[in-house]
C-alpha cells in the first residue's frame, strides 16, 4: 500500500516559486490499477516521480509498503525503489548498443545477482511481454510497440510490487498501444499494483480508478466506484 499526506512542491526559476503539487492526499492499494489523467503541466510526472521513489524532495509524507521513505539513507532508498518499483518512460530509455536480453537484465545486474539466475529471469519475462526470440537483437531493430514491451519486460523482471507507468502509449499508435495495454492488464492480473499516467482518455478509462489532476490538486478520484 502506497499514502501520500499533504505532498506539496514547489520549483524555483529565478525569483519566481512555482507550487506545483498542492495539498495532495491519496492512497493506493496492493493490486489496483489506477491512471493518472491531467493537462499538459498540472503536475502528473512530479506527482509520478515521486511516487515512484525517483523524487523525494518534497514537503509531506510519503509511506510505502509502511515505510517512512524520507525515513531511508540515500542507499536504502535507491535500494528500496530497485526492489519495489519498475519504472517504464513514454521514449523506452533502453540502451541501444546493449542486447535486448542485456538491458531487461540490468537491474539484476544491479541487485548483484548471478548470471545463470539472470539470464534465467530474463527469458521468463521474454516470454511474458511475447518477445521469447529477441533477446539477442538490440532495440533499434525493434518497431516502437516491442521496445516499449522490453522496458515493460525491463520494470517487470525484479518482480517489483508496483509498475509505474509515465505516458507509456504517448509515441505509440492506436493499434500497439492496445497491444502495451493487454500486457499492463495481464501485469494487473497477476496482482501487480499499476499506476500509469496518460493523456489518452481511451488509455485512462482502461484503469479501475481514474485520478483526474488540475493544476497540482486532485480534483476528481473515482476511488469510490
Ligand atoms: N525540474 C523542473 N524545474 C522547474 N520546473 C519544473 C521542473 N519539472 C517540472 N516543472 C514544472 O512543473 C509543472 C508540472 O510539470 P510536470 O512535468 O509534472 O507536468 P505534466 O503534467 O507531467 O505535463 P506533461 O503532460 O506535459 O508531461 C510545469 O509547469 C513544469 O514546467
Ligand atoms: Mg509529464
Amino acid at each position: 500500500m502506497l499514502e501520500l499526506k499533504q505532498i506539496n512542491k514547489s520549483f524555483t526559476r529565478g525569483k519566481t516559486q512555482q507550487r506545483v503539487l498542492k495539498d495532495i492526499n491519496m492512497t493506493i492499494d496492493d493490486g489496483e490499477f489506477v491512471s493518472i489523467m491531467g493537462h499538459s503541466g498540472s503536475g502528473k510526472s512530479t506527482l509520478l516521480n515521486i511516487i515512484g521513489l525517483l523524487d523525494r524532495n518534497f514537503e509531506g509524507s510519503y509511506e510505502l509498503n509502511g515505510i517512512d521513505t524520507k525515513a531511508l539513507s540515500k542507499k536504502q532508498y535507491t535500494r528500496f525503489r530497485n526492489q519495489n518499483v519498475g519504472w517504464v518512460f513514454q521514449n523506452f530509455k533502453l540502451i541501444d548498443n546493449m542486447t535486448v536480453a542485456k538491458n531487461i537484465g540490468l537491474p539484476l545486474l544491479y541487485q548483484g545477482q548471478r548470471h545463470a539466475d539472470i539470464d534465467e529471469k530474463v527469458q521468463f519475462v521474454l516470454d511474458q511481454v511475447g518477445l521469447a526470440d529477441k533477446g539477442q537483437t538490440y532495440p533499434k531493430l525493434l518497431s516502437g510497440g516491442q521496445q516499449q514491451r522490453v522496458a515493460i519486460a525491463r520494470a517487470i523482471v525484479t518482480q517489483p510490487n508496483i509498475v509505474i507507468a509515465d505516458e507509456p502509449t504517448g509515441a505509440l499508435d492506436s493499434q500497439t498501444t492496445d497491444e502495451i495495454m493487454t500486457v499492463f492488464k495481464q501485469l494487473h492480473a497477476q496482482g501487480t499494483t499499476l499506476i500509469i499516467v496518460t493523456h489518452d482518455e481511451a488509455v485512462g478509462v482502461q484503469a479501475q480508478r481514474m485520478i483526474k489532476i488540475l493544476d497540482g490538486q486532485v480534483m476528481g478520484d473515482a476511488d469510490e466506484i
